[in-house]
């Protein structure tokens, strides 16, 4: 079925449409604790429909006139071409801001003022930045939402969205499964958003690491007020029989004060074939990507390795968040 463009916003199957009064319409996007279940179920359910429509019709006009600044002070691949792809299939445009040092940023400009400007000129600002609470500094200036894209080692909260969303597609349930997340869990901004949204179903959690890389005491005694079930290890051999997801990441050199410690860790685990010889034939293996090391290159074609379909439905999740927080979802 070909769906007219002029026909988008009032079909009747999708939950399309222009509703400036839903909940999400003007809201920022700064931390996983803004959402509760029946909100996952929902974006899950608008990411499943974009999904449907990019299958069918590949760009469609629900956002268009729209305009989202892409204002990153760290590094991205995905996150920002993820959020400019989601905007242009959906018929809106982008300004990137991908190098603050070409910015007025090297001049001195605060983020306050910098935000302030560039919501002048767009709808939607999507921020990266080093520091832990500067999206919920920016919303708290903003009179346009503000969506986190990572706030040093704080929160990802679009990524853990997406994290979700990938387990939901690949297992069709989150409860009742064992989630083990690996690698440098004390830096590991997806660890933090994903270990929190996780920690509202009934699943197990192991965090694997190095000792100096453990999840923060914060996160930890989050876990436990939520009575979730979790164990803590430093080796993975442990729990990898038992494991449903294996949540791979990178060890944050960037994050690291001594490059010496950064040495110490950096090769700490590896996933081979070998590995994946110990786990269940259907275990997911993810990773928020980039790698540099930690899953070898073999794996790519195992079936269990999702991380590049995790990707995808990245785009397909923050099409959704965008069309939420413009009022057309
Ligand atoms: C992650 C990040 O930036 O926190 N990348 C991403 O957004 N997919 C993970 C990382 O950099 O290791």
């Amino acid at each position: 079925m070909t769906i007219p463009e002029n026909n988008v916003n009032s079909s009747p199957h999708l939950p399309f449409g222009d509703q400036r009064s839903a909940p999400w319409y003007g809201k920022s996007i700064i931390s996983v604790k803004q959402f509760g279940k029946a909100d996952l179920k929902y974006i899950f359910e608008v990411a499943h429909e974009m999904r449907e429509m990019v299958g069918r019709v590949g760009t469609f006009d629900l956002l268009k006139g729209k305009i989202l600044t892409n204002l990153f002070y760290e590094p991205s691949t995905r996150t920002a071409s993820s959020f400019t792809a989601a905007m242009e299939r959906l018929g809106g445009s982008v300004i990137p801001i991908n190098e603050v040092k070409y910015s007025s940023v090297a001049k001195g400009e605060s983020l306050p003022d910098t935000i302030r400007s560039l919501e002048c000129y767009s709808d939607v600002i999507v921020l990266r930045h080093p520091e832990v609470g500067a999206s919920k500094l920016a919303a708290q200036y903003a009179q346009k939402p503000i969506i986190n894209a990572g706030d040093g080692i704080g929160e990802h909260p679009t990524q853990a969205l997406l994290d979700l969303f990938t387990i939901i597609a690949e297992r069709g349930k989150v409860d009742g499964i064992t989630v083990t997340m690996l690698g440098d869990l004390k830096n590991g901004r997806t660890v933090h958003s994903l270990s929190r949204l996780l920690s509202l179903y009934d699943v197990k959690l192991n965090f694997v690491s190095p000792e100096i890389l453990k999840l923060p005491k914060e996160i930890i005694t989050e876990l436990e007020d939520q009575g979730i079930l979790y164990q803590e290890h430093t080796l993975l051999e442990k729990v990898i029989p038992e494991t449903d997801v294996l949540y791979v990441t990178r060890v944050q050199k960037e994050r690291f004060e001594d490059p010496d410690e950064y040495e110490k860790v950096k090769g700490t685990y590896i996933i081979t074939q070998q590995t994946l010889a110990e786990a269940k034939e259907d275990m997911v293996l993810m990773h928020p990507l980039p790698r540099v090391g930690e899953i070898s290159m073999d794996l790519d074609d195992d079936p269990r390795a999702a991380y590049f379909r995790q990707m995808e439905y990245g785009m397909y999740v923050r099409m959704a968040l965008l069309a939420m927080v413009l009022g057309k979802a």
